[in-house]
This record gives structure tokens, sequence and C-alpha cells, in this order.
């Protein structure tokens, strides 16, 4: 059992805000690990991550943020821990080697590391298929035995796709945006493919292992510069 604060809020529950009420939806990743974040271009996952990275900035642990397009967030360039490109690599080696460190020495006062990736897909597809699948592997390591010692994963991609996540039975939380693919409903959501209704930017579906589907929508950011110049400083810049 870690010490540590391992929620986040990913947004506000749909139907109580139709009736007027901002439910905050939180995910706790002590108790469920991971979260995978698809959405077609446009539909809102960056904005999703900064979200998310901004709520990280303020908690104990570290944060790697790997960024393989390096549009979006290139302010951060020059961090410690932003990784952009090729780079996103970089990022993946650390937090597995991490895992494989706290493995061989676990320790309950290990502050947690959460691997943020953006464009997990984009960035696999740089590479022929041999080393796709190491790279998965260390993917699916993370997914599988990062809970237990503190490491977790945050992946948002433009489908989910079996082509380039091997672990996907170990995101306990899958959150789609906007318009779904229907391979990435039947990833996401299997036991609940036949309800999810198209939505637009922003609007969306959490998914929770052992709970049941909740309808979700992205906040607006106050102060999208603050949330960025937070982020700046978690990453170490
Ligand atoms: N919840 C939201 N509330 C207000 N504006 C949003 C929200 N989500 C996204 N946007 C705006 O919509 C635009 C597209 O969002 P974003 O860049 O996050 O999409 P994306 O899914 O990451 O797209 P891509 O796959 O092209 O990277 C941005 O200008 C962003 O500011
Ligand atoms: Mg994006």
């Amino acid at each position: 059992m870690t010490r540590f604060d391992l929620t986040l809020n990913v947004g506000v529950d749909q139907t109580a805000l139709s009736q007027g009420l901002k439910l905050p939806v939180k995910i706790d990743f002590g108790s469920v690990p991971h979260l995978l974040i698809a959405a077609p271009s446009g539909s809102g996952k960056t904005y999703l991550l900064t979200y998310l990275l901004a709520q990280l900035a303020k908690k104990p642990g570290r944060v790697l943020l790997a960024d393989f397009k390096g549009i979006d967030f290139i302010e951060l360039d020059g961090c410690t821990d932003y990784y952009r490109h090729t780079a996103v690599g970089n990022a993946l080696n650390i937090a597995f080697d991490t895992l494989q460190e706290r493995m061989h020495n676990p320790s309950p006062d290990s502050p947690p590391l959460f691997f943020v990736v953006d464009e997990w897909a984009g960035f696999l597809s740089l590479y022929p298929k041999k080393e796709q699948e190491e790279l998965k592997q260390k993917m699916s390591a993370l997914l599988m035995l990062g809970r237990g010692v503190g490491v977790f994963v945050i992946m948002a991609l433009q489908r989910a796709d079996a082509n380039y996540i091997t672990g996907r039975d170990n995101f306990g939380n899958a959150l789609g945006l906007g318009r779904l693919s229907a391979e990435s409903v039947r990833m996401m959501f299997p036991d609940d493919s036949d309800i999810i209704q198209p939505k637009s930017r922003g609007h969306g579906y959490l998914r929770t292992d052992g709970k049941a589907l909740r309808e979700i929508v992205v906040p607006q950011l106050r102060d999208i510069a603050r949330a960025k110049r937070t982020i700046l400083e978690k990453l170490g810049g």
C-alpha cells in the first residue's frame, strides 16, 4: 500500500451536469491503475493531458512527459523530464528501468512515477516491426507490474488499436472522447459497445474497472498558461 495520493480528476459527470450539478469524476490509480485516452484528432486528448499534468504537478512524485508530436507542449522544451519525438523512447526506458529497479528493491516509500505519453501510436510507427515489439513489451510490463511499485502510465492515442497496445487489459481506466472508431469502442468499452454514441470535443465516456460506465465532460481550463507554468516547474524547467 502506498501513502501517496494517487487520485486525479478527469472531468465532470455529464448526467449530473445536465441536471445543473458539477460532480467531479475522479480516478484512483492506487486501486485501478493506468489510463488510456483515445480520441480522433481534435477531440481534446492533449487538452485533457494538460489538465491531468497540472494536477500531477501539485502532487509528490516524478512525471515524465513523452510528447511524440512535440508541438503542443513545445514551451516545455529544455525541461529535464520533457521528451519529444524519438526521445519518447528515453522516457519509456526511464520508466522501465525504474520498474525493474523497484521490483528488485521494493519500498512503500517510493514516490509515484507517472509516465505520460501523447501519440504513442505515432511514436511506434517510426520503427520497424521487430523494434515496435520490443517497445510494446516494455509498455506491457509497465501496465502489468507498475501499480505494485508506484509506476503508472497515462497514454493518449487517436485509435485504440491492438497493433499499438499489447497489455490493453491492464489499462484499468479507459477514456474515449469525440467520435470513436468502431475498433476503439470494441477495445475500450467491450461490455458497453452498444450504448456508445458519437460525442463532441471534450465529451466522452470513462470506463473504470469494477464501476459502471460514466459519461464525462472535460472542463474548460481557466488559465492554460498558468497550468503550463506549473507543469514546467514540475518537469524540471
Ligand atoms: N474540454 C475542452 N474544452 C475547451 N476546449 C477544448 C477542450 N478540449 C479541447 N479543446 C480545444 O480543442 C482543440 C483540439 O484539442 P486537442 O489539441 O487537445 O485535440 P487532440 O485530440 O489532442 O488532437 P490531435 O490528435 O490532433 O493531437 C484545442 O484548440 C483545444 O484547446
Ligand atoms: Mg493532441
